[in-house]
């Protein structure tokens, strides 16, 4: 028999619905235990307003030292409107922006796929959603995110855009590596008739292209990508971006999933990855029970596949989703748009949608 494996997990709540979202994805965590032959080591650290709350640093000495000496890092959201009106360094987000860099996650793995049952959650038509599968790959630590100088003046302000070749080869590399596994085909959305910075990124892409013979790239501009993207989504399949631009896409991909509550994402490049849901605080739902799970529990699977190998209870996780909606249960975010559709909805809290992913997961055909 093979011995049970420990795996140390970097356990960070963070604000708003983090904390709620996360619980669940602990939860299966233990459910997942009970079945494989891993155990969960977890480290609860405080990261964004939940440690400024503490401290005078959203992203403290000792969350740093956990996250460091992890196997993977969980991440529920970072965000709060108590903090709107403080310089950019002493933000919540700031917490989370300063940990990819940490630990050195150049890489954002975010995928977009439509769960069969919920075609009818889109508000897009089912005949465009259908079959959608797309991964992003945005760059992580570079671009106009951290870029210098930057300043807030009363009446001017800067923010700066700078790419260099290594930071887009890496980035390209792991798109183009995907693609191989895959559909064989790269889309590089970038700005390159106005940026400079998007005129680096389309030759350095195209070098990068050479050693990725069975793969096909395609570059189109970010103004026109945002509007194929919802009139043929089923056409891409491994999207390179830039950190800005691969945030707001990833938003608007979403709208193809039913809700921006399914996404999960891993931050990958260094030696440890970072697991979250791509959804916010949603400070406005924060401690009702409203919110949805999914995205943080399908994270959790992205970090058996990535991190611990273990690809096989990773499918189990996303066929337990699976048979959860198939059944009908949904959380608030995924009302239907579908008027032809005759299914009976049930509308579950946060915990309720949890356990039942956790059962489903136990015993696919009780459920
Ligand atoms: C995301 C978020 C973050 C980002 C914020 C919270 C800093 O919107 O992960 O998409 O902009 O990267
Ligand atoms: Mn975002």
């Amino acid at each position: 028999m093979q011995p049970r494996v420990t795996a140390k997990i970097a356990f960070l709540p963070g604000d708003g619905i983090g904390p709620e979202v996360l619980n669940e994805a602990r939860a299966v965590m233990k459910t997942i235990s009970k079945i494989g032959r891993i155990r969960f080591e977890i480290v609860e650290a405080d990261i964004g307003g939940a440690a400024l709350e503490k401290g005078n640093t959203p992203l403290p000495e000792r969350t740093r030292e956990i996250c460091l000496n992890a196997n993977a890092v969980l991440l529920g959201a970072v965000g709060d409107p108590r903090y709107q009106s403080i310089s950019s360094e002493l933000r919540p987000e700031r917490g989370l922006l300063d940990l990819r860099q940490l630990l050195g996650n150049y890489a954002n793995l975010r995928p977009i796929f439509v769960f069969d049952s919920l075609v009818g959650a889109s508000p897009i038509r089912a005949r465009i959603v259908r079959n959608v599968d797309i991964i992003f790959v945005r760059e992580l630590v570079g671009g106009i995110y951290f870029g210098e100088p930057r300043t807030l003046h009363r009446d001017k302000a800067v923010n700066t855009e700078i790419y260099s070749t290594d930071e887009i080869r890496r980035v390209a590399r792991t798109a183009f590596t995907l693609a191989r596994d895959r559909r064989k085909k790269v889309t590089s959305v970038d700005k390159a008739n106005v940026l400079e910075t998007s005129q680096l990124w389309r030759t350095t892409t195209e070098e990068v292209a050479k050693d990725f013979p069975e793969v096909t790239l395609e570059h189109v501009y970010v103004d026109n990508f945002a509007m194929q993207l919802l009139l043929r989504p089923s056409e891409f399949d491994v999207v390179l971006t830039t950190n800005m631009f691969g945030d707001i896409l990833s938003d608007e991909a979403s709208v193809l999933s039913g809700s921006l509550g399914m996404l999960p994402s891993a931050a990958i490049g260094g030696p440890i990855a970072l697991y979250e849901p791509v959804h916010g605080s949603a400070p406005g739902i924060a401690g009702k029970g409203q919110a949805n799970p999914i995205g943080a529990i399908a994270s959790v699977a992205m970090m058996l596949e990535h991190s611990l190998n273990l690809g096989r209870l990773a499918s189990l996780i996303s066929r337990g989703i699976s048979k959860v909606l198939e059944k009908g249960y949904r959380t608030l975010d995924l009302k239907n748009y579908d008027s032809n559709s005759t299914k009976q909805l049930r509308f579950m809290s946060t915990r309720e949608m949890g356990e039942l992913i956790c059962n489903a997961i136990e015993s696919p055909d009780a459920i």
